[in-house]
Order: C-alpha cells, then structure tokens, then sequence
C-alpha cells in the first residue's frame, strides 16, 4: 500500500454521512476495488471529500497511484481474482486502521460477444473477476465487519444483473450472481448491523466501453461496445452523477441502486412482465445487429 495520505476526520455530513468515528478518532475508512478508473475512482473522490480514508485498490496498480495522488487517498495493487491478496489487504486495511467501515467491491471487466462466439475463457475470466472477485471481497470483509458490529459492503453489479442483457452473456450472468449474492447477505447482515447495497447502473460514459474482452479473443460486439452502449441509451449516463446517485443510495443504506431513471424503467418493466422484457431484448438484438 502506498501514498497512504490521512484525511483530515470531519465530514460535510452529507453523501455516506461519513464523520470521524469513535473508533481510536480516526476517519472512517474505505477500501475500493476497481479505483484506479471510471466508476472506483469517482467513489474514491466523493468519499475522499467527504473525510473518509480511501484505499483505491486495482490491478492497475499505477492508475491506483494516480488516484490516490489526486484525491489524498493511499493506494494498492491488487488483483481480486487472488483471494489471499484481497485477504491480505483487507485485514492489513483493519490492522493499520484499527477499524473498516466500508468495502466497495466494485472492480470488473466487460466481455461481450454472441452467445456461440464466446468461449470458456470469456466465462471463465468473467466469473473470475466479476463474481469471485466480489465473493474475495465479501469473504474478506463481512467477519471483520460482524466483529465490529457495523460496516458497509457496496457491491458493483450492473443493470444487466437485473435485466435480460443479451449478447454479453458471461456479464450478465455474473451481474445477476453479484445482485443475488447482496441482497441475500443483507438479509444475513441486518440483524447484525452491517449493511449491503448493490449498484446497478445502465451504460456509464467510462473506459470499461472502450476495453471490453480484455485479454480475451476479440468479438464484434465487445470492439463496439462504446458504440453499441450509446444506440441502446441514446446517451451514456455521467460517471460523476453516478458516483452521486450511489453516495446518496449508500447513505440512505439502500439496498438496490439502480440508475439512471431509464434503468429503474427498464427494471420495472422486467418485474411487470418478464417475457415482455425478453420480446424487448430480442428487438434490441435485431437492430444492434442490423
Ligand atoms: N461503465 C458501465 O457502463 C458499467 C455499467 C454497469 C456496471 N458497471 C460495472 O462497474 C464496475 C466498474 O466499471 P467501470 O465502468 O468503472 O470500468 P473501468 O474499466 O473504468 O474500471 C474498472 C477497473 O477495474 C479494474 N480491474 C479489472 N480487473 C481487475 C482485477 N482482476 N483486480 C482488480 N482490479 C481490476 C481495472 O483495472 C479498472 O481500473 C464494474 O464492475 C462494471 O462491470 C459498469
């Protein structure tokens, strides 16, 4: 871990509610998968200013660097698909700051392609990263959490974990996993106080869009991510008014954040009718593909 700057302790009052805690006065403290870009790093920044002491955690250890350079956090390497590592680093987070308040596993690739195009390594990666790397974080976190009788687990999952998302099979079933996995633990966690929310956002204007398969053979859907994101939503939602919707979500303790509006839309739809939403899905399908 490095750059382990100290925030100051006394918060805005808004966003997480986020104070100097009782807890040896010092600042509450986060750890944030993924913080090196996009949605990790606007986290590291809102929670940063509101006095929280950030850890920005990624595999791209030198984008973590540059995060917690620009927003006074401390940073690390760390791959959450290495359950010791993610171990590692959560219990060295508690011992050096004698308390952990929230874990953000948040970090996650895009893989996208047709369904008889992808191969096991596109699943295999996938579920990996975007659900073992989610269960590392829990696993890690959720007894040191018990133990201390509060804390808060905020899992990344994505509107595809709550919709029938074609053509990125792999995402979408580790996305739905990750919404299943939270709100099952939060109803283990809340007689113990420790809160869980999952984050569902639709389409984000960040990097992921323009990276998707990464390390994996190439399709032509996940080289037009960007492209084929921006057709379904008409406009990618802002990485920043997203990092707001979920301050917002995480102080109110909300089990499911869901953004922006046409997401929740989109959500509602699902759980009216089901087979509607597939129809829906399948129309998409037929114009993304021309
Ligand atoms: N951008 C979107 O449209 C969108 C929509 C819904 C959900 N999400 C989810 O939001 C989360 C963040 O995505 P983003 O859009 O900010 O993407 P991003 O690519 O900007 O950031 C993801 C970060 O995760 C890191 N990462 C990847 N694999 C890792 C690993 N094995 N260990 C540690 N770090 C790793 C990357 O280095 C990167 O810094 C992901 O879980 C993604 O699935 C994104």
């Amino acid at each position: 871990m490095s750059g382990a700057a100290e925030n100051g302790g006394t918060a805005g009052g808004d966003g997480t509610g986020a104070r100097t805690g009782a807890a040896g006065g010092r600042a509450r403290t986060a750890i944030v998968t993924g913080g090196a870009s996009g949605i990790g790093r606007a986290v590291c920044r809102e929670l940063s200013r509101r006095g929280v002491h950030v850890v920005a955690a990624d595999l791209d250890e030198a984008g973590a660097e540059r995060t917690a350079k620009e927003f006074g956090c401390a940073s690390a390497g760390l791959d959450v698909t290495d359950a010791r590592a993610v171990r590692e680093l959560v219990e060295r987070v508690r011992r050096e700051r004698g308390r952990l308040d929230f874990v953000f596993n948040n970090a996650g690739i895009a893989v996208g392609g047709t369904a008889d195009e992808l191969t096991l390594d596109h699943w295999d990666r996938t579920i990996d990263v975007n659900l073992r790397g989610v269960v590392h974080g829990v696993h890690a976190a959720y007894p040191i959490m018990l133990e201390q009788g509060h804390g808060h687990i905020v899992n990344t999952a994505s509107l595809a974990g709550l919709t029938p998302a074609p053509l990125m099979l792999p995402y979408t079933a580790t996305k739905h996993a990750v919404v299943g996995l939270s709100l099952a633990l939060r109803a283990e966690a809340r007689a113990h106080g420790v809160r869980v929310s999952v984050v569902c956002p639709g389409f984000t204007d960040t990097p992921l869009l323009d990276h998707a398969n990464p390390g994996l053979p190439q399709t032509a859907t996940g080289s037009g991510a960007r492209e084929s994101a921006t057709r379904t939503m008409g406009r990618l939602y802002s990485v920043d008014a997203l990092a707001a919707d979920i301050m917002r979500g995480v102080a109110r303790n909300r089990a499911l954040i869901v953004a922006p509006a046409s997401g929740r839309l989109a959500w509602r739809g699902v759980r009216l009718s089901p087979s509607a939403a597939v129809r829906v899905a399948a129309l998409a399908v037929r114009r993304l593909r021309g």
